[in-house]
C-alpha cells in the first residue's frame, strides 16, 4: 500500500479536477479521506492542520484553485475576459496565503501561480479560458516537481551523511557498522504527508534506507500537536523502517547514549532565509543547540522552494502562534483497560493542564545558521564557506 496524503485527478473536456486530502486530524487511527472542491475549503483545512507541512499547504492551495477554475471552465461559467480571470485567480491566490503565515513555500508557490496567470493573459489572443487552463497547468506541474524534488533531496542528503559523519565512513569501510538518524516533526510526503511525494528528511532516511545503511530511524513526539508520535512514526512503521519515538525531552540524553552512531539530525523548514536561518517546527532549534554540544551534524532538508532569498535573516521570519488548546488538551481514541483502540466512537478530548493557566504556543522556531551544517536540496547540499551560507548558486539551476 502506498501512502497518499493528496489525491488528484485532472479534468477533462466535460469534468472538473478532483482533490482530494488525507485527513491528517484522524491519523494515525483513521485514514478519512476529504473532498477540496473550493478554496474556503482549502484554506479551512490548511489553518486546522488537515493538511500541513510547507509544501504541502502550498500543493493543497494551487490545485484547490485549480480545481475550482476547472468547474468553472466546464461549466462554461468563467468571465471571457482574460484579465477579469486573471484578477479572479489572484484574488484567491491573496485569500489562500492567509490561511498560514510561516511556510514561505505557499507565498512563493503564490507568486509563481500569479505570474503564470500574468503570462497568459499578456500573450496574444488571450481569452479568459486560455489564462485558465495555464494556471490550471501551472498548479499540476506543482504537484509532479514536488514528488520529483523530494527524490532527489532524499538521495543527496544519504550521500552527504554517507561522506561526511562518522557513522557514514565507518559504515562505507565496514557495512556491519551501525548508523542512526533522529529527525523532528512530520516531513513527509503526498504519497506521504507533509510533501506531495517522499518526503525531506523522512526522503533523505528513506534514501538512507534504500541504500541499507540506516540501522534506525529516531523520531521525536513533537509536542505540542504530535506530528512526531502521530505521523512520522506511522510513516516509518507503516514503510517498516526500524524506528524509535522519544519524546522531545529525551533528545539529549538519546545524543549521550548513542554518540557516533548518530549520524546526524535531519529536520526540514518551514523558511530558510537568505543568510540560512531556518524557521521549522517549534524545537528544532533546541535539537541544533544538543547536535552542536555532542558534535552531531545537523542538517536542514528542503527543496528550493522553501529557501526565501527576500527574507534576510531570521529575525524576519513571522512565527505562527497557535490555539492555546493545543496545548492544554489532547485528542485521540480511548483505550480499553486491556490496551484495545476504541475506533468505533469519537475520538476523546482530554484537558491536561491546569485551567486557568497562561500557554505561550508559537508552532515554529528560528535555528541560526551557525548551528547548521548543511542545508539538502533537489540541486545538491549547501554547505557554509567561510561561516556563511550563500544560496546564491542553486537557483538558475534546472
Ligand atoms: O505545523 P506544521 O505541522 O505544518 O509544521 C511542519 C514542519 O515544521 C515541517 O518540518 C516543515 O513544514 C517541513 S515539511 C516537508
Amino acid at each position: 500500500m502506498v501512502l497518499e496524503a493528496i489525491r488528484y485527478e485532472a479534468g477533462t473536456a466535460s469534468t472538473p479536477p478532483a482533490l482530494q486530502i488525507l485527513d491528517q486530524l484522524q491519523l494515525p487511527h483513521r485514514t478519512t479521506f476529504l473532498d477540496i472542491t473550493t478554496c474556503e475549503e482549502a484554506h479551512d483545512a490548511i489553518k486546522t492542520m488537515k493538511v500541513r507541512g510547507a509544501p504541502a499547504i502550498a500543493i493543497v492551495a494551487a490545485l484547490a484553485l485549480a480545481v475550482e477554475t476547472g468547474k468553472l471552465l466546464t461549466e462554461s461559467k468563467l468571465p471571457s475576459s482574460a484579465a477579469d480571470v486573471k484578477q479572479r485567480i489572484n484574488q484567491r491566490l491573496d485569500y489562500l496565503k492567509t490561511s498560514r503565515p510561516t511556510a514561505v513555500n505557499l507565498g512563493d508557490a503564490v507568486g509563481k501561480l500569479k505570474s503564470i496567470a500574468e503570462n497568459a493573459t499578456i500573450s496574444a489572443d488571450a481569452g479568459g479560458i486560455a489564462v485558465a487552463q495555464a494556471y490550471i497547468v501551472g498548479a499540476e506541474r506543482m504537484l509532479v516537481d514536488d514528488v520529483s524534488d523530494n527524490k532527489a533531496i532524499g538521495e543527496h542528503g544519504a550521500r552527504w551523511i554517507h561522506a561526511n559523519t562518522i557513522a557514514g565512513k565507518k559504515w562505507q569501510a565496514d557495512k556491519t557498522q551501525e548508523l542512526k538518524v533522529l529527525t523532528h516533526c512530520n516531513t513527509g510526503s503526498a504519497q506521504s504527508l507533509a510533501t506531495a511525494g517522499y518526503g525531506t528528511a523522512l526522503g533523505v532516511i528513506r534514501s538512507l534506507r534504500a541504500a541499507n545503511s540506516l540501522t534506525r530511524a529516531f523520531c521525536t513526539e513533537t509536542r505540542p500537536y504530535n506530528q512526531g508520535s502521530r505521523l512520522t512514526a506511522y510513516e516509518l512503521v507503516h514503510d517498516e523502517i526500524p524506528a524509535t519515538l522519544i519524546t522531545d525531552s529525551m533528545a539529549c540524553a538519546l545524543l549521550a547514549k548513542e554518540g557516533e552512531k548518530l549520524a546526524a539530525i535531519v529536520v526540514g523548514a518551514d523558511r530558510v532565509a537568505a543568510n540560512g536561518d531556518t524557521a521549522n517546527k517549534i524545537g528544532t532549534y533546541s535539537l541544533a543547540v544538543l547536535a552542536k554540544h555532542h558534535g552531531v551534524k545537523f542538517l536542514v532538508a528542503a527543496p528550493r522552494t522553501t529557501i526565501d532569498l527576500a527574507t534576510p535573516s531570521g529575525e524576519d521570519i513571522i512565527i505562527e502562534e497557535r490555539a492555546p488548546e493545543e496545548v492544554t488538551r489532547i485528542k485521540g481514541p480511548k483505550v480499553t483497560a486491556d490496551g484495545k483502540l476504541v475506533l468505533d466512537q469519537e475520538a476523546e478530548l482530554i484537558s491536561t493542564a491546569a485551567v486557568g493557566i497562561d500557554v505561550w504556543n508559537p508552532a515554529f522556531d528560528v535555528t541560526p545558521a551557525q548551528l547548521i551544517d548543511g542545508v539538502i536540496t533537489e540541486v545538491g547540499v549547501v554547505e557554509k564557506h567561510d561561516g556563511k551560507f550563500d544560496f546564491g548558486s542553486i537557483f538558475g539551476q534546472p
